[in-house]
């Protein structure tokens, strides 16, 4: 899958910006804060119709408008034009200029696989952010994740609150406890199972992957949840343990929305004993191994956006990097200097020089 075509309307610093891309590699460079990682974030947006920085929407539209449009031309077998507008009444999407009214109809039509700084806290931080990263990963993979998702958190919601009813009138039933209980264990199961088949795909390629860009160590993905290798009955006992902690905390203690997942280098845990260079090679590792998966499951490759990585690694590990991404893919790359892209043939990749959001060179 790759982009062709690009169309940007007062999106961040861009007011008016159309260009061509490259079916294989884009450079995208120029000084920092010139708009280099909003011309990737516009493509982001266009596929997933929010932004991967932690940001209001309204950040997206350009300081002096109160719309943004952001429009493309993707191609895979057939081509197909995608539009998003933004504004204060919130999101319009069209496809083939026909409009989708619900969003989740088109999110994910766009398949990018991204690595940005912040993705270090993919390692370092808390395991929520683990698991809404596994959890975008994994929806991209499979249809019936996010709604089972969606729907065990429902689930939890509703048993959380009867807890608390529960707390304030001892005498109530417990039939109901029990009933949403057993739904909540089967949608935890379903969950759990996806969880762990994808770890154990990931896994497949990560250590592989990890060697070549780094020569040395074995990387692996651990996945940890309450209900490892539990059957049903068993979950069921453990929640009947539970029921007095649940109770007093008003809150369900156990289950798959506390798992995790740790990257073990050579068996140690990456966040624990890690370098930061470590980290970034394990990141960027995971999301090439989910490229390969995709691949494999999907039969193309989603387009790969690489921001800001190169800065901090040293030049081996940027050629091994380089060299793994195989010409199928479309990649986007930005960088403040064009130096290490010198040695491609003029006609495997386009540059972009960006000027305070406008294209100077390219
Ligand atoms: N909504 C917006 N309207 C106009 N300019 C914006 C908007 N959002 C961000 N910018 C500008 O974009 C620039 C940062 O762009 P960015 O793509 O992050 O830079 P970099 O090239 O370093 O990746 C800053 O100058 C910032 O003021
Ligand atoms: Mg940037």
């Amino acid at each position: 899958m790759w982009i062709k075509y690009l169309k940007l309307l007062n999106f961040r610093n861009y007011e008016k910006l159309e260009l061509n891309f490259h079916p294989k590699m884009n450079i995208i460079y120029g000084n920092n804060g010139m708009g280099k990682t909003n011309l990737i974030e516009s493509i982001y947006v266009l596929g997933l119709t929010r932004s991967f920085r932690l940001v209001n929407d309204r950040t997206l539209i350009h300081k002096n408008a109160s719309i943004a449009k952001v429009e493309g031309l993707i191609s895979n077998r057939y081509d197909t034009n995608y539009k998003m507008i933004l504004s204060k009444e919130g999101k319009k999407v069209k496809i083939n200029n026909n409009k989708v009214l619900k969003l989740s109809d088109y999110v994910s039509k766009i398949n990018i696989i991204l690595f940005h700084p912040n993705d270090l806290k993919i390692i370092k931080d808390t395991p929520s952010i683990r698991r809404k990263n596994l959890n975008i990963d994994i929806s991209q993979l499979s249809l019936s994740y996010l709604k089972d998702l969606n729907s065990y958190n429902q689930l939890l919601k509703q048993r959380n609150a009867y807890l608390k009813q529960l707390l304030i009138n001892g005498n109530q039933s417990l039939d109901y406890l029990n009933i949403l209980t057993e739904k909540l264990i089967d949608y935890g199961i379903k969950i759990y199972e996806e969880r762990k088949k994808f770890v154990e795909l990931i896994n497949q390629y990560l250590t592989n992957i990890y060697q070549n860009i780094t020569g040395i160590g074995n990387l692996i993905i651990q996945y940890v949840s309450d209900y490892q290798d539990l059957k049903k009955q068993d979950i069921m006992k453990m929640y009947q343990k539970a029921f007095k902690k649940d109770l007093s905390f008003g809150k369900t203690n156990f289950g798959i929305h506390t798992d995790d997942f740790t990257f073990l280098l050579d068996e140690y845990d990456l966040r624990d004993y890690g370098s930061e260079g470590q980290q970034k090679n394990a990141i960027i590792a995971m999301k090439f191994a989910e490229m390969e998966l995709f691949k494999k499951k999907k039969g193309y490759y989603p387009i790969l956006i690489l921001d800001d990585l190169f800065s901090e690694l040293d030049n081996q590990k940027i050629d091994n990097i380089l060299n793994f991404i195989s010409s199928e893919i479309q990649v986007f790359i930005t960088t403040t200097n064009l130096e290490h892209f010198k040695r491609f043939q003029e006609d495997d990749y386009s540059h972009y020089l960006i000027d305070n959001g406008k294209i100077m060179e390219g």
